[in-house]
């Protein structure tokens, strides 16, 4: 598992071990530690940390000024201090050096694991912010990308099937970007022909803003999901690049409340591209053995490209091999906890045929049970989200929801606070 690292400054020797310990408990990689002044710096700069803690205790003066030559060297790096006192005044002055937070003594693991996320979360919005990729007055969808490491395993029944679940569960707006590169069948799930494609969009790519998304959407008139279908010319996407991808996917976020994006079944640059703009993904795996394998490596390479484990669930298809691996087999052999079992039923082969989602075709069905509770979990039941606010931290809508592994059956209610959370916008 990538670690987040983590460099602390701190001239107490006593409460470097107390931090040291707590961030071990956190499972943070410590990457450095050292005292103040220039030897900070020159660590920091060498050891490129993810977050730097930065102890301040009086006389404060010392440390203060290593947290802004930290701060100076490192722009993107989030700071966090952390501090015996707790008055505001401390706080404040912390805040003014450089710090993204500010963590009172003693220190414990969920608060940094917490803070971490927040100040990250807020790293992130600056650079987008920067970027141009978000609008500070709209706040932003949740973008869930289905992946997997092969084709047909299920991606496509996953996406098409949440969409429609998570509309029916909340209420809320729902768009799915068929961004599969090579054939994408949403539509053909959702049984529509679609007048515009990705490939009109694409092609005014410069243009478009948030008011003009909707333009190239096709709505399921059973659902009032929208879709962004995918374009039978093979050079659909030619031209855009990943920055394009993901600002093309980031203004849909600004209009929707969820944003499903369907992928292809590699885990190419395009598709680490959709991940990176994602509140989370789903990795989807059949039963079989050589998906599970290469699902293992997909946890490797999601690694390699710094994907937090937080912003990923891996989902077991049982798709048509029903003899296939389980949940437990699954996660021994990737490493990762499987976060959803959807059972291999018949009835999904006849959904996809005549191109009716099998959540909207009675209950019965059990992997229209566990699709519809795998929505649930994720956005949450109707009105279960009214109270979030649009300043809820991205990361801790994705945090592990605490309680014990989910597994999909379909028959029972979850009970747990939904997976992401949403910002109201409207429709
Ligand atoms: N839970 C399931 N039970 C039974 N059959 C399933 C299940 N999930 C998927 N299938 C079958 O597998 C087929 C392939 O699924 P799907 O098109 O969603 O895969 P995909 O990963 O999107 O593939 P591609 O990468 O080619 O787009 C479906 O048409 C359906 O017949
Ligand atoms: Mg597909």
């Amino acid at each position: 598992m990538a670690n987040l690292r983590v460099l602390i400054a701190d001239e107490d020797l006593d409460s470097r071990v107390s931090m040291k310990r707590a961030v071990a408990r956190a499972e943070l990689d410590l990457v450095g530690e050292t005292g103040y002044g220039t030897e900070a710096v020159s660590l920091a700069l060498e050891a490129r940390p993810d977050v730097i803690f930065v102890a301040v205790e009086e006389p404060a003066a010392r440390p203060l000024d290593t947290a802004d030559g930290l701060a100076n060297a490192l722009p993107d790096t989030p700071i966090i201090i952390y501090s015996s006192a707790g008055d505001a005044e401390s706080v404040r002055r912390g805040m003014i050096f450089g710090a993204r937070d500010y963590l009172v003594k003693p220190v414990e693991s969920s608060r940094i694991r917490d803070a971490i996320g927040v100040a990250l979360n807020q790293e992130e919005r600056r650079q987008m912010r920067r970027a141009g990729q978000l609008s500070a007055v709209h706040g932003r969808g949740s973008v869930i990308t289905v992946a997997g490491a092969k084709g047909g395993i299920g991606k496509s029944v996953v996406s098409t099937n949440l969409a429609v679940a998570l509309r029916q569960e909340t209420g809320r707006s729902v768009v799915i970007i068929d961004a599969d590169t090579q054939f994408g069948d949403v539509a053909t799930m959702l049984d529509l022909l679609p007048d515009v494609t990705v490939g009109d969009l694409v092609k005014q790519r410069g243009d478009v803003d948030r008011s003009m998304v909707r333009q190239f959407v096709t709505t399921h008139a059973a659902t009032g999901v929208d879709v962004l279908a995918a374009s039978e010319e093979e050079d659909a996407w030619d031209g855009c690049s990943l920055d394009d991808v993901k600002r093309l996917i980031d203004l849909y976020a600004q209009v929707y409340d969820f944003v499903i994006v369907d992928t292809a079944g590699a885990m190419d640059a395009f598709v680490r591209a959709c991940i990176e703009t994602s509140t989370l993904s789903l990795v989807v795996s059949s039963g079989d053995v050589s998906a599970v394998r290469d699902t293992a490596a997909a946890v490797r390479r999601l690694d390699k490209w710094g994907v937090h484990p937080d912003r990923v669930r891996f989902v077991l298809n049982a798709g048509s091999h029903d003899q296939g691996i389980n949940a437990d087999e699954m996660a021994e052999a990737i490493g990762r906890e499987v976060f959803w079992t959807v059972p291999h039923d018949r009835a999904v082969i006849d959904s996809v045929q005549v191109g009716q989602p099998l959540v909207l075709r009675g209950g019965k069905a059990k992997a229209a049970q566990s699709l519809t509770m795998l929505a649930r979990r994720i956005g949450g039941k109707s009105g279960a989200s009214d109270t979030q606010s649009t300043s809820e931290p991205f990361w801790r809508r994705v945090l592990p929801a605490r309680g014990p592994a989910m597994r999909g059956t379909g028959d029972d209610d979850t009970g747990l606070e939904p997976v992401v959370e949403t910002v109201d916008r409207g429709r």
